[in-house]
């Protein structure tokens, strides 16, 4: 069945306290209304609409960049979700087929239950749900198999506050007979507002068909009111994406503590360490390890590499092969080719390791190339800011980088060179050439002794 999906996201979500619109605010690094907007579109919308409101600029902007095909309508004031979904009749008028009517913090919906409720044959069709501590939700007050009405919590008398099953926001509609019902709702009631599930009360009347649905898995529906339902949103949402990799092939130890956001993607027999933080577009290959408390953020990791603990990788692309941390810091722009390897304490930024190129620990490499098969020596450093600008450093193949060596950029050194150790490199290191840039050493024998003996002699 064809349908039309609008999605109300008008409201201030005061029960936030917060300055940003309730429906912007992230489970697993994506909005709310990201969650509700994909499942509506992978159930098969025809068409989104999203009701804006509260700050409806940021709300426009964020729809803009992730779905410019969305449209929005604007709801000035916030007096309720019937007159919400009144917004929308421009739109909607001429349509023949079903609406489906969305909350937009109901981040957990399932384009199953969507697709479902477009199917249902009826006039309204609503979704409802049987959960054991029902506080806040319209309650749902029935006579057998039908519905009288729906009661919001504030309205309700402490009889009714007892019933279990509820109302989820999420409802289909003939749209002509919902835009016609709902110019006959009031607001008479407790908060002043035209309450949406009041159009019931209008189908029942005229004699269309209302027919209740309940929901498979009451934490699909969940509305999420205030930050505490939002952590409660996200450890169900976070076990559902760990569920799904699983079952997959990724092996998953101490899966509870697992942060994996839903655009990752991570390939059969890689196994991962939680504690964990995988965020963003990240892109994980197969059979790799992932040790604990990482962070990997917007990367793409090859096959068969290793990522041990502590390690913080972000805008990274590592090929398949390459070694990483423990304790390392791979900042954005950073490039392994395969078999490259950065060890213990090693931040990197903009800088790109041809295959075999390896810096084993304690080094900063920022803004450089380094050639195939060369090797960092321990504490070097790529001086590449001079406190105005940013310059590059240019290393070879096969060039063996000595411990502790400084890298004065903007600075070349050719293929197959060395630096000795200590080594503060200012200018250019042609091919094949041995580099010393340190002060050269003076041995003063026998002075140690006299220098004790000085010592000595002052304390008496
Ligand atoms: C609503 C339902 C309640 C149901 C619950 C399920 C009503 C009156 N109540 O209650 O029966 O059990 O959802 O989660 O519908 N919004 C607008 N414009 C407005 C008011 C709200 O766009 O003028 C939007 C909000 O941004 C939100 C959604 O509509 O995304 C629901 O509003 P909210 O205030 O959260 O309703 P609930 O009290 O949760
Ligand atoms: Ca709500």
């Amino acid at each position: 069945m064809s349908f039309k999906a609008v999605i109300l996201a008008a409201g201030k979500g005061t029960r936030f306290k917060s300055d940003l619109p309730k429906v912007l605010h992230k489970i697993l690094g994506k909005p709310m209304l990201w969650y509700v907007v994909k499942a509506a579109k992978k159930a098969g919308a025809e068409e989104i609409i999203v009701v804006v409101g509260h700050k409806k600029e940021q709300v426009e902007e964020f729809l803009k960049l992730e779905f410019p095909e969305v449209k929005t309508v604007y709801q000035e004031q916030q007096l309720g979700t019937g007159h919400a979904v009144m917004c929308a009749e421009e739109l909607l008028k001429d349509y023949n087929k079903k609406i489906v009517v969305l909350n937009g913090d109901t981040p957990l919906v399932e384009p199953e239950e969507i697709k479902r409720l477009a199917e249902v044959d009826g006039d309204m069709v609503v979704l409802t749900g049987e959960i054991n501590d029902p506080t806040g939700y319209g309650r749902v007050i029935r006579d057998g198999r039908e519905i009288l009405k729906i009661v919001e919590e504030k309205d309700a008398t402490e009889e009714e506050k007892k019933i279990k099953e509820v109302n989820t926001g999420i409802y289909s509609f003939d749209p002509k007979k919902l835009f016609e019902a709902l110019k006959e709702i009031d607001n008479n009631n407790a908060q002043g507002e035209y309450y949406l599930p009041d159009v019931l009360k209008v189908f029942k009347c005229k004699g269309w068909k209302v027919v209740p649905v309940v929901v498979k898995n009451f934490s699909t529906v969940m509305g999420v009111n205030n930050r505490y339902e939002l952590s409660k949103a996200e450890k169900v949402l976070q076990e559902r994406i760990v569920k799904a990799l699983q079952l997959s092939g990724v092996t998953i130890h101490n899966p509870k503590s697992a942060y994996i956001e839903p655009e990752v993607e991570i390939g059969t027999d890689t196994e991962i360490f939680a504690p964990i933080y995988i965020k963003g577009k990240t892109k994980i290959g197969k059979g790799c390890y992932l040790g604990a408390f990482s962070e990997i953020v917007d990367s793409t990791i090859g096959d068969k590499t290793k990522v041990e603990s502590h390690s913080w990788i972000k805008g990274t692309v590592l090929e398949p092969e390459t070694s990483v941390g423990p304790f390392a810091k791979l900042r954005p722009g950073t490039y392994l080719e395969s078999s490259a390897k950065l060890g213990t304490f090693v931040e990197t930024k903009n800088a790109y390791l041809e295959r075999g190129a390896k810096a084993n620990h304690l080094t900063y490499l920022g803004d450089c190339r380094i050639g195939e098969n060369t090797n960092i020596g321990a504490g070097t450093i790529t001086c590449n800011y001079d406190g105005f600008n940013k310059w590059k450093t240019e290393i070879g193949k096969n060039v063996f980088v000595g411990s502790n060596t400084l890298f004065i950029a903007p600075v070349k050194v050719g293929n197959n060179s060395i630096t000795a150790a200590g080594s503060v490199i200012t200018s250019d290191v042609p091919e094949n050439t041995l580099a010393v840039g340190r002060a050269k050493q003076l041995n003063y024998e026998g002075k140690a002794e006299r220098i004790r003996e000085k010592a000595r002699r002052k304390k008496k």
